[in-house]
């Protein structure tokens, strides 16, 4: 006899467990930096409206196609298509979330190491040149990096061997409040900086003269990473769902919090950088170098610092968690392989992975894959590749193999829902085409 499958304790414990997947280094570091590359309101207006346009319809795939299946992503596709080639959809989500995790911890890593430098003071007095130069020490070194990634590795294993309900749910309820009080800590904090003002308006005054197609590209791909969708993670979180969960009422609770996590990031990070007069559109090194600089200019920064190190750990945490489970999920499901084995072994695999990446910043810097290290090499294969690639057909599976009927009845529970024909119709006609643009933009860049 089967064994029964795991479940979500309550319909409010998965809320929060799919928020926290959604809500991680995406919502703080990488939307206040796209965000700032792309001219601050209008793209902030932008991507709100493709949240609900893209983002909320694909999360209701992702949520059906696992809660119908009640399986993984590779299992979920053989399921519902037995006998045929989908399964190496869910194959490619699998093994994305194995190459995502292999880098994400490092840069999570990295975060964990912030807090600790922050709480003794290493930035103090230091001027944005000894800032970066701070940094290059961390992640260039050979064995330092290595040592946070493996912790990081070691908390994300740790709490998905203790299991769905026990472990990742309630995890996610206990870390999840604590970000928010954080992320309003510091918000606070930011906007009531002297010369924070203007910051604001920046960012909520909208410049369409700023936008190009390559910003509606760039949030297109945002909402994806941001809402966790492509790779079967939400196939996998859905798949733990009864058959009576309102699944289009969980998506937009889901990617709400997401929204707002991301303007609050948003309000904690460019305020600030404003208020010091320093330059938002820095890009990446926004986290890393820009922020603190800033922390170490106000009073207590260092107390400030180290809470908002914090806070992007635990963002990152519960992301990993989600990431891991898609690899887990896999491994128990189809190999039979129990949890107790699989979370530490995958888990070990995972930070072995992450080593040349962690590497890759450091003595492996002259190693390149597609001229890029190793690090950025795994980031732009998944974000650009993988990920829409997967998105991409997983609606054409759910438009076009499923069918209508079927798929209502999937995101539905059999229960009819607001605007079930115009989420059919973007799924099947609209969907399709600007997850195939994102594809050949990012494939001819
Ligand atoms: N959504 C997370 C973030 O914003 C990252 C993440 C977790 C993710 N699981 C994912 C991204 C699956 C893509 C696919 O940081």
């Amino acid at each position: 006899m089967a064994k029964k499958r795991e479940q979500w304790g309550s319909r409010i414990g998965f809320i929060v467990a799919a928020a926290g997947s959604a809500i991680g280094l995406g919502n703080i570091w990488r939307f206040p930096t796209v965000t700032g590359q792309n001219g601050g309101g209008a793209f902030v207006l932008l991507y709100l409206v493709l949240v609900f346009l893209v983002g909320i319809p694909v999360l209701m795939v992702e949520l059906s196609l696992g809660r119908k299946a009640q399986r993984n992503p590779v299992g979920a596709f053989k399921t519902l298509a037995p006998g045929t080639l989908w399964k190496w959809v869910g194959a490619m989500g699998v093994a994305a979330g194995f190459i995502i995790l292999s880098f994400y911890s490092v840069i999570a890593g990295w975060s964990v190491a912030y807090i600790f430098k922050f709480l003794l003071g290493a930035f103090t007095g230091l001027s944005p040149a000894g800032i970066a130069q701070e940094f290059n020490a961390l992640v260039t070194h050979p064995v330092i990096p290595l040592l946070w990634h493996g912790l990081f590795m070691l908390l994300t294993a740790g709490i998905v061997v203790l299991g769905v309900a026990w472990g990742i749910e309630r995890w996610n309820k206990i870390l999840m409040p604590m970000l928010l009080v954080l992320l309003i800590v510091l918000v606070v904090r930011s906007v009531t900086l002297d010369g924070a003002r203007e910051g604001v308006y920046w960012l909520l005054r909208p410049d369409f003269s700023q936008l190009s197609f390559a910003s509606v590209l760039t949030a297109l791909g945002q909402v994806f990473f941001s809402l966790s969708l492509g790779m079967g993670a939400m196939i996998t979180y859905g798949s733990y769902l009864g058959a009576r969960e309102n699944i289009p009422g969980s998506a937009v609770y889901i990617a709400l919090a997401d929204l707002a996590v991301a303007l609050l990031a948003g309000l904690v990070i460019i305020p600030a950088v404003f208020a010091f007069g320093l330059n938002p559109e820095t890009g990446p090194p926004l986290i890393f170098l820009t922020l603190p600089a800033v922390f170490q200019r106000m009073p207590l920064g260092g107390l400030f610092g180290a809470m908002f190190f914090f806070l992007l750990s635990i963002a990152a945490l519960t992301s990993a968690i989600s990431l891991l489970e898609v690899v887990v999920a896999y491994f128990v499901d189809e190999l039979n392989w129990s949890r107790a084995v699989a979370a530490p072994v995958l888990g070990f695999a995972i930070f072995l992975l992450g080593i040349p990446s962690s590497l890759s910043v450091g003595p492996l810097a002259g190693f390149k894959l597609w001229g890029m290290p190793i690090l950025d090499f795994k980031d732009w294969f998944t974000a650009v590749i993988m990920l829409p690639l997967g998105a991409l057909l997983t609606v054409i599976f759910a438009g076009w193999v499923w069918g209508r009927r079927r798929a209502l009845e999937a995101a539905g529970g059999g229960r009819p829902f607001v605007l079930a024909d115009f989420w059919y119709f973007l799924v099947r006609w609209l969907l399709p085409v600007a997850l195939a643009g994102i594809l050949f933009s990012g494939l001819s860049r």
